[in-house]
């Protein structure tokens, strides 16, 4: 097949252009560049003995955008490109509209043109806002989010299901993620956030790697085993090879359907920070500080729709999460940038 993909130079983006390239797969990506690096490709060329076809573009320019699919026919569309940083969303909610509202309503309308009507979308866990019952199952409410990201998550969920309930022959994955974490097996590529690590995983290694004294434990004292908040971390080559195992089984998503890709169980903080000192060999200094605004304590998947839907569960635990990521922080101290 000949697949776009859209932010396929990002952390998720590229370990999935990984998969798509090694199925046999055709990837164009498009990408803008503003929270990524071209190096990304680059290594995914080099791990996979293929290279992608890249067009640096701004998905909110519909003219670029519409050359993009003047150059098709796609197959299916894996949209990734957007913003993602929770608390710049509330210093810049505009933009983040605009980036992700915007852009992915001019990538809907031109694949509506060119008649490519099927979509794997990058949702969220965030949808479902605070959890009012544990595991989160897919008809959980959504909606109660807390910040502009969250709700740009929810909005683009409600336009899909608008649009494909025109009838127009529409097949939408909304593909919710839990905490994708780790990096691929190679070391190759991984997570390099710009600027401070807004997420737990990416701090805790620029940690380890000493380009950071310590890691701020936002809140000891929430009802979990040990007083830190519990997430349900997914390792970025399991959640890659949930975007195949959505593409393959496009035909189960006739109009929209949320599917959550997670593992079904949680870790505290500390659980991370422990993980990774062990992988490192490295002592990892942490210290307690106030609960982060907008934080829940606990949050995990429900995961057996995705197992019933697409025979896909996540393979790797928390061990392979904190062994890959270290391979990957430690040969790339300063992420793509140590190139
Ligand atoms: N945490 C710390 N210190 C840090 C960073 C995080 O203690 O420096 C804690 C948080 O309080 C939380 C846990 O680590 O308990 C995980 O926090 P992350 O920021 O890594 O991830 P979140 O669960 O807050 O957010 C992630 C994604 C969002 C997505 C959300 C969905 O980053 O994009 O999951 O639930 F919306």
């Amino acid at each position: 097949m000949r697949l776009l993909v859209t932010g396929g130079a990002g952390y998720i983006g590229s370990h999935t252009v990984v998969e798509l390239l090694e199925g046999g797969h055709d990837v164009v990506v498009v990408d803008d560049l503003s929270n990524s690096s071209e190096v990304a490709l680059d290594r995914v060329a080099g791990l996979t003995g293929r290279r992608p076809e890249f067009r640096r573009v701004d998905l909110v320019d519909n003219d670029v955008l519409a050359s993009v699919f003047d150059d098709g026919p796609y197959d299916c569309v894996l949209h990734f490109a957007g913003l993602k940083a929770v608390g710049e969303s509330v210093e810049q909610p505009l933009r983040y509209f605009r980036t992700n509202l915007i852009g992915t309503l001019n990538l809907l309308t031109e694949m509506d043109r060119a008649g490519c009507r099927d979509l794997i979308f990058s949702s969220s866990a965030t949808v479902y806002g605070a959890p009012q019952a544990l595991p989160l199952i897919e008809t959980h409410p959504t909606g109660g989010t807390t910040s502009p990201y969250g709700r740009t998550k929810h909005m683009i969920e409600e336009i899909c299901y608008d649009v494909a309930a025109t009838g127009a022959g529409w097949r939408i994955a909304l593909l919710r993620y839990f905490n994708p974490v780790g990096a691929h097996l190679s070391g190759r590529i991984g997570e390099d956030p710009k600027g401070i690590p807004n997420n737990l995983v990416p701090y805790v290694l620029q940690v380890a790697v000493g380009r950071r004294p310590h890691v701020d434990v936002f809140g000891n004292d929430y009802p979990t085993s040990d007083g830190t908040g519990v997430r349900d971390y997914l390792h970025v080559v399991d959640l890659a090879k949930g975007h195949l195992a959505a593409m393959e089984n496009i035909d189960r998503f006739e109009g929209a359907r949320a599917v959550n890709l997670g593992t079904g169980s949680g870790n505290s903080v500390l659980d991370v920070i422990n993980g990774f000192a062990e992988a490192s060999g490295r002592r990892i200094a942490y210290e307690f500080a106030d609960r982060r605004p907008g934080d829940v304590p606990e949050l995990y998947a429900d995961p057996s729709l995705a197992a019933e839907l697409l025979g896909w569960k996540a393979e790797r635990g928390l061990a392979e999460i904190c062994a890959d990521g270290w391979a990957w922080q430690s040969a790339n101290p300063n992420g793509y940038a140590s190139d």
